[in-house]
C-alpha cells in the first residue's frame, strides 16, 4: 500500500511538472514580434565588445567606431552567413574641428574623436527573427536598432536601415564593414 501511493504520488508529480512546463511557467519568453524591441543593448558594450574598423567621415564631421561582440568575432568565417548572435554596434561621435571648423587630423592623418557617443545604430542576427516582414524589406534573420548617445533608445524609424542595407548587402548577410573585415581578416 505504501509503495503505490509513492509510485502514484511520483506519477502525479510528472504529470504536475510536464503541465507546468506546457504552460510556460519557468519565464519562457513572450512570442517573436518584428521590430526594434527585440533588440537590447548589451549594458558592458564598450568594455566587451571589439572594435573592428572607425571610419572617418570628414564630409559629415563625425567618426564611426564599428563594435562586434566577441562570440561573433571568434566564430565568423570568410564566405560563411555570420554567426547567429551577431550584435553589430556602429557608435558616432564628434570629430574634433580646428578654429576654421574643418576636421583636425591626427599624425596618422585620422581624424580626431570628441568624447561622447552621439548616436548609436545597431543591427543583431538571431535564429527566428525577420518572421514577419514582407520580402523587399525582410534583411534575412537581422533587426536593427537606434539608441542615443546615452544607450536609452531611440524611437525614431529604422525603415531605412531595412532598405539600404537589403540593397546593397544582400549577398553579403546585410553587413558592410564586418563582412569585408571577416573575409581579409589573417
Ligand atoms: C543609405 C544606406 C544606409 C542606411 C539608410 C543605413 N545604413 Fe547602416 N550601413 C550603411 C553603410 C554603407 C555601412 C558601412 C559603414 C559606413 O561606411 O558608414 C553601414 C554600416 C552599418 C553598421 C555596421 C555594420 C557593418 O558591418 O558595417 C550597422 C550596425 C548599421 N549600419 C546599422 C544601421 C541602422 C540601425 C540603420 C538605421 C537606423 C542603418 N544602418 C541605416 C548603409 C546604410
Amino acid at each position: 500500500m505504501r509503495r503505490i501511493s509513492a509510485t502514484a504520488l511520483f506519477a502525479a508529480a510528472v504529470l504536475a511538472g510536464g503541465v507546468a512546463m506546457a504552460q510556460g511557467m519557468g519565464g519562457s519568453p513572450a512570442p517573436y514580434r518584428p521590430g526594434p524591441h527585440n533588440i537590447t543593448l548589451p549594458s558592458d558594450w564598450e568594455t566587451r565588445f571589439i572594435r573592428f574598423a572607425t571610419v572617418d567621415k570628414a564630409e559629415r564631421k563625425i567618426i564611426r567606431h564599428l563594435y562586434v561582440n566577441p562570440e561573433a568575432f571568434a566564430a565568423a568565417r570568410p564566405g560563411q552567413p555570420l554567426p547567429d548572435g551577431t550584435l553589430i554596434i556602429m557608435a558616432d561621435t564628434r570629430a574634433r574641428l580646428g578654429a576654421d571648423g574643418t576636421p583636425l587630423r591626427d599624425h596618422s592623418g585620422r581624424l580626431i574623436p570628441e568624447p561622447g557617443w552621439i548616436a548609436l545604430g545597431v543591427q543583431e542576427k538571431r535564429p527566428g527573427w525577420g518572421e514577419g516582414y514582407p520580402p523587399e524589406k525582410r534583411n534575412g534573420t537581422w533587426e536593427y536598432a537606434r539608441f542615443l548617445g546615452d544607450g536609452r533608445r531611440n524611437d525614431a524609424s529604422v525603415e531605412a536601415c531595412f532598405t539600404c542595407h537589403i540593397q546593397t548587402r544582400a549577398g553579403q548577410d546585410f553587413a558592410f564593414d564586418f563582412w569585408d573585415y571577416v573575409q581579409k581578416r589573417q
